[in-house]
């Protein structure tokens, strides 16, 4: 038997060291190393079973079966985009999200959907009767869809020996453990064992793997650096638990683009899949109210129509409140503060709230334009016309500036039935006689404020 060895690890970002330290090196954080057993005994990983006999030889690149022939295609349309066009064979997926917000639900719908496949469904958070449970509120059976209720790594691997499935779905990382180590389930020397076992098992025997994982309060995925090296592919589940809502995003893709989205609607049936995003995310108020603007943002490769709601209001106490939801408040204070140097605008003395419709997180610079016209629809109260869309980023001169995918915006917005669109002069190429469509192309943002409420 081999020497028990301990080491301290950072519970957050994985970093290792021979002794304790109070502030993490690699990622700053403190109080988060913590000591764990690293070996236990000499390791032997599928000791019996097909991935040992199997010894691997060079072959010529030119020889190497074609991808396209290899992925596995589901149903559901929004899982396959986001993987890049459907699940590689053998490749090791990461799906991570906050507890409660449906990755259970999304797995498990996704193996009732694909009946054709064998899948196996690890559980190690919940019983046989809960999984049923769920797959009855979704609605659905499939005589290829296993279940089965186990933690430690080498039950599975002998129950896949046996089962032989085509997808394995592990639901989460952090119940799994192997038996080589002494340290407590979800710790990261734990997860990391585990996951490299998978991705071992999903190479040799060209299974594709499905590992749920937590994420931590900070977004991120528990041991993520370390996780996210050793994977091919990580998926990201966000949204507002409060909305219906839900995004699936790559951050990482061995086999496609990161720039892939997919949007989902959480009913009380499971997830349904949302193909035209702008449809939904609007609101279909006939009245137009202070306070709202729509803007034109691209979410990855899709362009999304959203509509921005704020709230300027007097102060009633000395410190003025900056609350968002689905915006970044510091990008927000920014903005305001350019308005306040720029067009004299007083909202130093105001509190302001913003709201990003659906929950929906937006990232896209492009949106800024249309949180400066819901602010100063809201500030003089008048509303922004309703057959307006707005896309550019606020720089801190004032100036609108140009944003990318700018055709494909202007197209999305005209097929939605908005009669105009502002945005910035410097977006280069963009012709008036190409759309129907009225552009408005703006280099400031008195220009702006100008367009929107006339000519005070
Ligand atoms: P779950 O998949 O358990 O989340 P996770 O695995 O990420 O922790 O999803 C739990 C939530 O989803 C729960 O709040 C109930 C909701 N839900 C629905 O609204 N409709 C459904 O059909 C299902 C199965 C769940
Ligand atoms: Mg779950």
């Amino acid at each position: 038997m081999a020497k028990v060895k301990k080491t301290y690890f950072c519970q957050n970002c994985g970093a290792q060291s021979p002794q304790w330290v109070g502030k993490c090196p690699s990622c700053s954080e403190w109080n988060t190393f913590v000591e764990e057993v690293v070996s236990k005994n000499e390791k032997k990983l599928f000791s019996t079973g097909p991935a040992t006999k199997r010894i691997s030889k060079p072959i010529a690149i030119g020889e190497v079966s074609d991808e396209k022939h290899n992925r596995i295609i589901f149903k559901d349309s929004e899982l396959n985009r986001v993987l890049g066009g459907g699940l590689v064979h053998g490749s090791l997926v990461l799906f991570g999200g906050e507890p409660g917000i449906g990755k259970s639900t999304l797995m498990l719908q996704m193996a009732l959907q694909h009946s054709k496949a064998r899948v196996l469904y690890v559980s190690g958070e919940e019983s046989m009767k809960q999984v049923k449970m769920r797959a009855d509120r979704i609605g659905q059976t499939s005589e290829n869809c296993f279940l089965l209720n186990e933690t430690k790594l080498q039950h599975i691997f002998s129950h896949i020996e046996e089962f032989q499935p085509h997808i394995l779905i592990v639901d989460s990382i952090q119940t799994l453990h192997s038996d080589y180590l002494d340290s407590s389930p979800g710790s990261i020397s734990q997860i990391r064992e585990c996951t490299g076992d998978l991705m071992k098992f999903a190479k040799e025997t060209q299974t594709s793997v499905f590992i749920i994982g937590h994420i931590t309060k900070d977004g991120s995925i528990a041991g993520p650096k370390v996780l996210e090296h050793m994977v091919d592919t990580v998926l990201q589940f966000e949204g507002d638990r409060n909305h219906i809502y839900r995004l699936l995003r790559t951050t990482k893709n061995r086999f496609g683009s990161t720039n892939e989205l997919g949007i989902y609607e959480m009913q009380t049936g499971g997830l349904i899949p949302v193909l035209n995003p702008s449809d939904v995310l609007l609101n279909n108020n006939d009245e137009a109210l202070s306070g709202v603007a729509i803007a034109s943002t691209m979410e990855g490769m899709r362009p999304m129509l959203i509509e921005v709601q704020a709230l300027a209001s007097t102060a009633a106490y000395g410190n003025p409140q900056r609350t968002t939801t689905g915006f970044d408040t510091k990008r927000l204070n920014m903005l305001l503060a350019v308005l306040e140097k720029r067009c004299g605008f007083k909202l130093g003395a105001k509190d302001v709230f913003l709201n990003i419709t659906g929950g929906i997180k937006v990232n896209d610079p492009a949106i800024d334009l249309a949180v400066v016209s819901a602010v100063l629809s809201s500030n003089v109260d008048m509303p922004v016309s309703k057959e307006i869309a707005l896309a550019g980023e606020v720089g801190l001169t004032g100036e609108i500036r140009p944003v990318s995918h700018i055709d494909q915006r202007i197209t999305e917005a005209q097929k939605l039935g908005f009669e105009k669109m502002i945005l910035s002069k410097y977006n280069k190429g963009v012709k008036q006689s190409d759309f129907d469509i009225e552009l408005i192309q703006v280099g400031k943002i008195e220009e702006v404020f100008r367009h929107l409420f006339g000519n005070d």
